[in-house]
């Protein structure tokens, strides 16, 4: 599974792999997003100072996770992270370090406007990643992930899957969903963050 992200990356900058989680971890991860649902704030754009809300540009509501001290649910996932991380400097010389990452829900209507990951003043994200932690996802439910690379890719956003792309100068795009979609995402930085 590593392997086929790796050359995916090497190949054409960006991997999506399904049935990543089981259903078990899945559910698991279910209900910390039922019991902790009063401690998610609505997530805001930019950085430091200039961080504010706007839903005309981002809609979700996120909860902030220590990769060095996750919660049970989600040790798997950083543990997939970590080997990730091991054979991408290994095989593309990606520098990544540190992790950042939050869970986020975006309510149905909800959507997150076409951006790069990087901001302007700080180009330390070299690789983002997003898992897919909804409980169902139809076609037709929305919700979609759009990269613009040279052609425009849609993902579908699949339970138990995963997405990762380099972080560099890839714009991308939420849509709206008619569920509520949620997701643990992230990005390695190859600086030391915390
Ligand atoms: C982000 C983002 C993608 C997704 O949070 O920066 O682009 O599919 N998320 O949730
Ligand atoms: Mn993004």
């Amino acid at each position: 599974m590593l392997d086929h992200i790796v050359r995916d990356i090497k190949e054409k900058g960006w991997s999506f792999r399904e049935n990543i989680l089981t259903p078990h971890d899945m559910s698991v991860i279910s209900d910390f997003f039922y019991s902790h649902r009063n401690e998610f704030e609505a997530a805001r754009i930019g950085k430091g100072q200039s961080r504010q809300r706007n839903e005309n540009i981002r809609g979700d509501y996120t909860f902030w996770i220590d990769p060095l001290n996750p919660p049970a649910p989600f040790s798997k996932i950083m543990d997939t992270l970590e080997k990730l991380k091991l054979e991408l400097n290994r095989d593309i010389f990606l520098g990544a370090r540190e992790y950042e990452c939050h869970l986020a829900y975006y309510p149905p209507g909800t959507y997150y406007q076409k951006h790069v990951d990087r901001f302007e003043n700080d180009s330390s994200r070299v690789l983002s990643f997003v898992f897919y932690l909804h409980e169902t996802w139809n076609e037709g439910d929305g919700g979609e992930l759009i990269l613009y690379g040279e052609n425009e890719i849609r993902i579908s956003p699949r339970p138990g899957s995963l997405v990762v792309f380099l972080s560099d100068d890839l714009p991308h795009e939420v849509k709206a969903a008619t569920i509520e979609r949620r997701s643990f995402t992230g990005w390695m930085h190859s600086k030391i963050i915390y």
